[in-house]
């Protein structure tokens, strides 16, 4: 069975039973900019999902908008079938905490320590006392490897660490759906690596939902149930990592063995 495309977009049906997060339909515009054109995509639960496609193409908006942060012009969103893109910004708080976003820019606040930035979901939500929170920040910290670094600041820590504190802040509340938007860039292919097992190991010890947005194409194919591909607004792939890697769809795989299209060489011959 071949990847679903743009022309064929029914050959494949990886898993859309049960999905979790549901796009419906979604148009988002920025002014004259066209970014979502159309999107219907379903996240399957327990399972996780790659989002690629090229820079610019509305990956990121399209992870903010499963938060609320983004709001569709038109279509919809469902969470666990509740329409959710039409909720008050107060109707959607129980719905974030039960969603970990582990941001494209890291964004760990830099006046506070490692621990504090873990505890941070943790003392908004309130309930805890001290010794709770603390419990929590360690065994979050543990998961990414990065125990005994509660008195740290972030300054004083590398990229890859970084990116570990703020997936353990983003697992703090132990939520059901992680959304990592690019979570191994600029990281060395050892430290990509760590991060791609714990999203596997999110996924197959917590049962976390992952929508993983990467340029990554190792991190892609090794944790992906799920493979979605963006141009344009819409998707134009989707299918299992084995099926987007045999698409014969030349966008596709120019896409992940990461050539130049001719057009892009033609114009550079021109300079
Ligand atoms: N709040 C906003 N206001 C106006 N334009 C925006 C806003 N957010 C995103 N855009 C625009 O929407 C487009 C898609 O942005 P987005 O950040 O989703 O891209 P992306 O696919 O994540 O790219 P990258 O791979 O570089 O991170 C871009 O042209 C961006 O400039
Ligand atoms: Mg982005």
């Amino acid at each position: 069975m071949g990847a679903a495309t743009a022309d064929n977009p029914t050959t494949t049906k990886p898993e859309t039973t049960n999905p979790i997060i549901r796009f419906e339909n979604v148009h988002k515009r920025f002014g004259p900019l066209v970014v979502l054109d159309g999107m219907t995509l379903d996240i399957p639960q327990d399972r996780t999902t790659v989002i690629l496609g090229p820079s610019g193409v509305g990956k990121s908006v399209l992870l903010k908008h499963i938060v609320g942060l983004l709001r569709p012009d038109s279509g919809k969103i469902f969470y666990r079938g509740k329409q959710v893109d039409n909720l008050s910004e107060r109707e959607m708080e129980p719905i974030r905490k039960r969603i970990g976003f582990l941001f494209q820019l890291g964004a760990l606040f830099d006046s506070m320590r490692v621990g504090d930035n873990v505890a941070f979901p943790i003392r908004q939500q309130g309930g805890k006392n001290p010794a709770e929170i603390q419990e929590i920040v360690h065994e979050k910290l543990a998961v990414v490897g990065m125990d005994g670094t509660e008195k740290k600041w972030p300054a004083d820590l590398s990229g890859g660490q970084k990116k570990r504190v703020a997936l353990a802040r983003a697992i703090a509340m132990n939520p059901d759906v992680v959304l990592y938007d690019e979570p191994t860039t600029g990281l060395d292919p050892i430290r990509s690596d760590v991060i791609n097992e714990l999203i596997l190991k999110l996924k197959e010890e917590l049962n976390v939902t992952g929508v993983v947005v990467t340029h990554d194409m190792t991190s892609a194919f090794k944790v992906a149930d799920q493979v979605v591909m963006l141009f344009n607004g819409k998707i134009v792939s989707r299918g299992t990592a084995e099926e987007i890697r045999n698409c014969a769809d030349p966008n596709v795989q120019r896409f992940i063995q990461g050539r130049a299209s001719e057009e892009d060489l033609r114009a550079l011959h021109r300079m």
